[in-house]
Order: structure tokens, then C-alpha cells, then sequence
């Protein structure tokens, strides 16, 4: 058997990626990672999260232990991706205002704890009620990013392949067979997103409308699948346009939906969105959903007067957030034999968000495993 060793990340979407390139700055001289995935960032399949997302960075409130994971990952993502939005121009990374207008805020919201957990910004400010639309009850303003999903991780594959790693498009029936595909395979990092086999991963469309991280769940199972098989995905529906706007606004209605608008960078259009439908498996947008989304934009979001209400439809998106119960699984576990499996999957709504933050932690996981050479090496 040859002295080198090959690295297994499975999944080339936004989680997968940031592993796989946060991996390549601690290889020893005898290591080489092998990224392997169905879809890869030129590809389009409902299964496929990460070119789908909007994705705009905006904190969740709350105490739980999982929001203050979360709230670390994501303040940690949100350092690096400032970094790379001024070294990287071409990313696909912008800084810009969020807004947040909220006509009836759920408890974390009024809770000034759970708020200060998350919302890091320097430049955070509450908006007075005179700033707000009628019938806004809490309102706020701080700078963050979006980021046009499809060029960033078209980005980072790109940086990976510039960097010496290696590509392979293959679709896993068994996670057993990545340790065949080169020689001596130690370790395979799971982020495959939906993926395959996980009792507690689910999906989520967009049609019954809550708010993240408390979603309805449905049981509805084409595919003669059941319940504990099917992996929790959270489904959504929104509309890319060519109008622009220059912030990130959300907004909650009164009746607990929530509307946004997201400009994606590098004239990549306007998301709209967006609907969440846990558990709802039909691939195609519906015309009433795009027609509630547009109407609803038109009234809330600054879209520049020489539109006249008027929207350049570019097409709708309808993508599933691969959720998981309990949030994300990051762990290692060794399946025997000196062979490990190092999970990261189930970002839900927040993969952008949390992304950098996942795969620092997975990283961390395998150096303390001793998978990884602890010296980081100078890169970049
Ligand atoms: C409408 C919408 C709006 C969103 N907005 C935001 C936002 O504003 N901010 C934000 O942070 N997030 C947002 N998200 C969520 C974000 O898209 C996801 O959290 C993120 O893309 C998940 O990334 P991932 O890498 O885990 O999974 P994916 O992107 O789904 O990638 C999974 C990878 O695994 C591969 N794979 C899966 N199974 C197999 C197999 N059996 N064999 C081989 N390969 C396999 C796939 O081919 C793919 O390469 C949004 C999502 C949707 C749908
Ligand atoms: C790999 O990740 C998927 C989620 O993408 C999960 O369903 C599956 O159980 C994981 N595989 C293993 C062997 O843990
Ligand atoms: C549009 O706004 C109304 C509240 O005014 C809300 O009930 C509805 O769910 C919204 N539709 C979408 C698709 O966001």
C-alpha cells in the first residue's frame, strides 16, 4: 500500500466545500483530499441546496444550547466572510444594510438576552417607531453580507482545485464505498446535505409558513417512504428578479410568515422569498405562491421607482434545506478497522450563515482525532 493518504469530503455544497478548503490548510505532505459529490456548483437539482439560497446573514435569537452553537459558528463565519468579501472580490460577497421589520416578534425577540446572544454587530441599532412601517413592533438595522450562492461556491471549488485538491462526480449509495474509491482512505466527511440514511434528517419546501428552526412537520411521504426515513429537509419557494434594491429587508407579518428581499451580488438579481413547507416533496413552484411573494415585495421592499411595481421575473426557485432535528450532526466516529466517518450535515435554512463556523469545528474534531496535522500550514 502506498504511503499517501487520501481524505474523503463527500458533498460539494456550501458545507462540504468550506470543510473541504479548511481541511487543505492542515494535510500533512502525505495527504490529499478527494471531494466527491452528485451535484457540483454547476449543477442544478432540487436536491442540491447551497446555488438555491439567497443568502443573506441574519442572526436567530435564543438561549438554547443549540442557538449558542449556533450564534458561535455563525459570529465566526461572519468574521471570515467579511475577510474574504474585501481580499476576494470575486466571491461573490457583498457588505449592505439588513433591515428587520416585525409585526408580532416571537418571545426571543422581547427576551434582551437571547437578542444580545446573537446580534453581534458593532453597528447594531433599534429603529424608534417612527423609522418603522405602520405596524411594525420591533425593528432593526446593523450591516452584514449576502452572498450570491451559485459564484461563492463556484469560488471555493475553484480554490480547492488551485490549492491541489481532486474532484469526483459519484452518487453513494453506501457511505462504505467512499473508503473504497482511492487507495488508503482513513477518513470520509459526511456533508452530504439531504443525503441518505439519517432517521433524524427531514426536508423543508415552502409552503406551511412558520418561523426557522420551528417548523410544522407534515406527514406526508411520497416514495412509500416512512416518517423515520425520510431526512428532515425544509423546503422554500422564492423568486429570483432582475430589479435591484441595495439592502437585505425581512420582514414577519402579523400572521407569522416572513418576507425578505436579497440582492445577490455581482448582478446576479434579487431573491424574494420565501416560503417554508416542511416536509413538502413537490419539485414545482407554484404561480400563486410567486404572484403572493411579488405582491407582497412590491408593498414592503424600496425596489427603485422605474420598476412601477413592475417585476423582471428571471425564474422562480424552489430548494429544500437539508434540516435535521437538534440541528446539525458534527462529530467523528470510528467505524472500525482505523477508519473514521466525520459528520457535518443538517445546516437547515442557515448553511451560508454557519458554514466557515462548521468547518472549523469539523477540522478541529479531526486534529484533536489526530487525523490532521496540527501545524496549520501558511496557505492563501
Ligand atoms: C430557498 C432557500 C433559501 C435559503 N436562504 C438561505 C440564507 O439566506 N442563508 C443561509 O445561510 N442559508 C440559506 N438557505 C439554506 C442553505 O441553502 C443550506 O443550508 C445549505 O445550502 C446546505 O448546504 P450543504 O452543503 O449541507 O448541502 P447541499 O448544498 O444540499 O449539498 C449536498 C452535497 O452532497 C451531495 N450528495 C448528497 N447525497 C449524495 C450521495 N448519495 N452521493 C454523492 N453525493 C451526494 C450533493 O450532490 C451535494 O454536492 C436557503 C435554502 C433555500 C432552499
Ligand atoms: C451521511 O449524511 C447523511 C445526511 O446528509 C445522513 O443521512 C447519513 O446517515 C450519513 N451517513 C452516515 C453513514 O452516517
Ligand atoms: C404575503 O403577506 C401576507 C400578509 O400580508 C401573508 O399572509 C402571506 O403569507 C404572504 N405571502 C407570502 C407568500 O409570503
Amino acid at each position: 500500500m502506498s504511503g499517501t493518504e487520501t481524505i474523503v469530503v463527500i458533498g460539494a455544497g456550501v458545507i462540504g466545500l468550506s470543510t473541504a478548503l479548511s481541511i487543505q490548510e492542515h494535510l500533512s505532505s502525505t495527504q490529499s483530499v478527494l471531494l466527491v459529490a452528485r451535484d457540483f456548483p454547476s449543477d442544478t437539482s432540487i436536491n442540491y441546496a447551497s446555488p438555491w439560497a439567497g443568502a443573506h446573514y441574519r442572526p436567530v435569537p435564543g438561549s438554547s444550547p443549540q442557538a449558542l452553537r449556533e450564534a458561535n459558528q455563525a459570529l465566526r463565519t461572519f468574521n471570515y466572510i467579511k475577510k474574504v468579501a474585501t481580499e476576494e472580490p470575486a466571491a461573490g460577497i457583498k457588505l449592505v444594510q439588513g433591515i428587520e421589520h416585525l409585526e408580532a416578534p416571537p418571545p426571543e425577540y422581547l427576551d434582551s438576552q437571547s437578542v444580545s446572544n446573537v446580534y453581534h454587530f458593532e453597528d447594531f441599532r433599534s429603529l424608534e417607531a417612527e423609522e418603522v412601517p405602520a405596524g411594525v413592533k420591533w425593528g432593526v438595522e446593523y450591516g452584514t453580507y449576502v452572498i450570491n450562492s451559485p459564484v461563492y461556491c463556484a469560488h471555493m471549488l475553484r480554490k480547492f482545485i488551485v490549492k491541489g485538491g481532486r474532484t469526483q462526480k459519484y452518487t453513494f449509495v453506501n457511505i462504505n464505498e467512499a473508503f473504497a474509491l482511492a487507495d488508503n482512505v482513513k477518513t470520509v466527511v459526511n456533508c452530504s446535505g439531504t443525503g441518505f440514511g439519517d432517521p433524524k434528517s427531514f426536508i423543508i419546501r415552502g409552503k406551511l409558513i412558520t418561523d426557522r428552526g420551528s417548523w410544522i412537520l407534515v406527514p406526508l411521504c411520497p416514495y412509500s417512504q416512512t416518517l423515520e426515513s425520510i431526512a428532515n429537509v425544509d423546503p422554500g419557494q422564492t423568486c429570483l428578479v432582475r430589479n435591484p434594491v441595495s439592502a437585505t429587508i425581512t420582514r414577519q407579518n402579523e400572521d407569522g410568515t416572513w418576507s425578505f428581499c436579497i440582492p445577490r451580488p455581482l448582478d446576479g438579481g434579487t431573491v424574494i422569498g420565501g416560503t417554508k413547507q416542511p416536509h413538502d416533496w413537490d419539485p414545482n413552484p407554484s404561480p400563486e405562491i410567486r404572484t403572493q411573494l411579488l405582491t407582497n415585495a412590491s408593498k414592503w421592499f424600496p425596489f427603485t421607482p422605474e420598476s412601477g411595481g413592475q417585476f423582471d421575473v428571471i425564474r422562480d426557485i424552489v430548494g429544500r434545506r437539508p434540516a435535521r432535528e437538534g440541528g446539525m450532526r458534527i462529530e467523528v466516529e470510528q467505524v472500525g478497522d482505523g477508519k473514521n466517518i466525520v459528520h457535518a450535515y443538517g445546516a437547515g435554512g442557515r448553511g451560508f450563515e454557519l458554514s466557515r463556523g462548521v468547518a472549523e469545528d469539523a477540522t478541529a474534531l479531526m486534529l484533536e482525532s489526530g487525523l490532521l496535522r496540527v501545524q496549520a500550514r501558511a496557505t492563501l
